[in-house]
């Protein structure tokens, strides 16, 4: 049976370090402020922007919260980031997705201070993680890194596969796991014989979208598996990509869902706030 890899639990030690962090940069005059903002009233959204707020509460950075209606215009969004990216005391902007659809996302995440994008999604950003130069990461990716490191698993020189190629965690996913010196594939919907793929995996992050998708016909013996999905399943129960039951006795690590990467996302985000509050140091 493949050991857990708690995210709950690193996650609140990575939350610990940064609220003594914060602290420490308080008594040096500093103060941490996140605007978070969301349009419209998605309750998956909604629940997300709720516990970004907490954990500011939790580390003691000060939240702004701007919770837009539905019919916001584009225009409108760009005028309130303009003003974000100005404010002195503003070091962090985050805007929740998915947008409404009249307003073109590219464009949004485009207009934040590049020093603010503490989600790690502006094309400043992604280009300096690809190339190593310093800039916010991306944050499900990111804490993935840190579960692995946090857990004493080694990466480099490892087979990793990731699953799932969108921009928030498939490409950027790849891109951390080759700075961390692993072989790293990707697969998509319209790889040939993933199963195969799958199968040489020592490290296999699955971001695919589809619930329980991956059992354990997919894992070598002995693999690493994080699973980055989170859905409901016919019984309202919180469930992965993967087949959790299925795979874990074949794996040797192995992320639970609910309690896995999830927990990491939010304790990354407070990461990069951390970061942008010492550069004002
Ligand atoms: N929607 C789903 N995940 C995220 C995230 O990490 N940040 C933002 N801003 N929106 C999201």
């Amino acid at each position: 049976m493949a050991n857990l890899i708690d995210g709950k639990l690193i996650s609140t030690q990575i939350k610990d370090e940064l609220k003594e962090e914060a602290a420490q940069l308080k008594a040096k005059g500093i103060e941490g402020c996140l605007a978070v903002i969301q349009v419209g009233s998605d309750p998956a959204s909604s629940v997300y922007v709720r516990n970004k707020k907490r954990a500011c509460e939790y580390i003691g950075i000060r939240s702004l919260s701007y919770e837009l209606p539905e019919e916001t215009t584009e225009a409108e969004l760009l005028e309130l980031i303009g003003k974000l990216n100005a404010d002195k005391s503003v070091n962090g902007i985050l805007c929740q997705l998915p947008l409404p659809k009249h307003i073109d996302e590219d464009k949004i995440i485009d207009a934040i201070a590049p020093q603010k994008d503490v989600d790690g999604f502006s094309p400043q950003s992604v280009g300096a993680m690809v190339i190593g130069k310093p800039g916010f990461l991306p944050c499900t990716p990111a804490g993935v890194i840190q579960l692995l490191k946090r857990s004493n698993i080694d990466i480099e020189g490892k087979n990793c596969v990731v699953v799932g190629r969108s921009n928030i965690v498939g490409k950027p996913m790849a891109m951390l796991m080759l700075r961390e010196n692993a072989t790293v594939t990707v697969c998509h919907s319209r790889t040939k014989d993933l199963k195969a793929v799958c199968s040489q995996a020592d490290i296999l992050i699955v971001a695919i979208g589809k619930p329980l998708y991956i059992d354990s016909s997919y894992v070598k013996d002995g693999a690493v598996v994080i699973d980055v999905g989170i859905h409901r399943d016919e019984n309202n129960k919180l469930c992965g990509d993967v087949n959790f039951d299925d795979v874990a006795p074949k794996a040797s690590y192995i992320t639970p869902v609910p309690g896995g990467v999830g927990p990491m996302t939010i304790a990354m985000l407070m990461s990069n706030c951390v970061e942008s509050m010492k550069k004002s140091l």
